[in-house]
């Protein structure tokens, strides 16, 4: 196994082990961090573009991981969940996730899947809802972020938004690229989300 990507997971960590934020030191103490590679073959995607800006924007805690990440791309495997027919073409083009750990990522963990979601300029990612219970936090600022009923807020880099298990949840990007660092857990980990708001069924027989 090549360095970096033991590189990649010692930097991943301690990004999140410096997030001061009991959902995340609890999280980050469940973990365990002693996980096999996976030996996967790189892919690049369109997104990865993005990477340098995304590498200055980055404040001064996230950019060892941001700018490690910009520098290695092209030996990651970037992944992509949705195709074109979901969001639009331009969608495509401008999203892509690296997943760290989890049941396809670099190394194998069944319980938790960590990564990297990277979204370009003025990109509506719309309500979707998952299983799984998920942690983000972004290492880029601007972009507004957006829960269950709630409307849309500007989350600056190192903010922790928590997603609970099939709650709806969007992003929108403004002028500036984002990156985010995901945790999920608690669900199908290689589940595509579900498109649309989630439908409370609860309730009408
Ligand atoms: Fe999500």
């Amino acid at each position: 196994m090549p360095p970096i990507f033991e590189e990649l997971l010692e930097r991943f960590h301690a990004n999140l082990a410096c997030v001061d934020n009991d959902l995340v030191a609890d999280e980050v103490a469940r973990i365990g961090w002693d996980m096999p590679a996976r030996p996967l073959e790189p892919r690049a995607l369109a997104c990865l573009g993005h990477l340098d800006r995304i590498a200055e924007l980055a404040p001064a805690d996230a950019k060892p991981l941001a700018r490690f990440v910009a520098d290695h791309r092209d030996e990651l495997r970037w992944g992509q969940t949705y195709s074109a027919a979901d969001f639009g073409h331009g969608f495509i083009e401008s999203y892509g996730w690296l997943e760290v750990f989890g049941t396809r990522g670099h190394f194998v963990n069944g319980e938790v899947a960590g990564g990297l979601v990277i979204l370009g300029p003025n990109i509506v990612y719309p309500d979707h809802h998952h299983i799984a219970e998920e942690i983000y936090i972004p290492l880029t600022g601007g972009t507004e972020w957006r829960m269950g009923e709630g409307s849309f807020h500007v989350r600056d880099a190192g903010e922790v938004i928590h997603h609970a298990s099939n709650v709806s949840h969007a992003m929108r990007t403004g002028k500036e690229p984002l990156m985010a660092l995901y945790l999920w857990r608690g669900g199908p980990l290689a589940q595509k989300s579900t498109i649309g708001p989630m439908i409370d069924l609860r309730g009408r027989g």
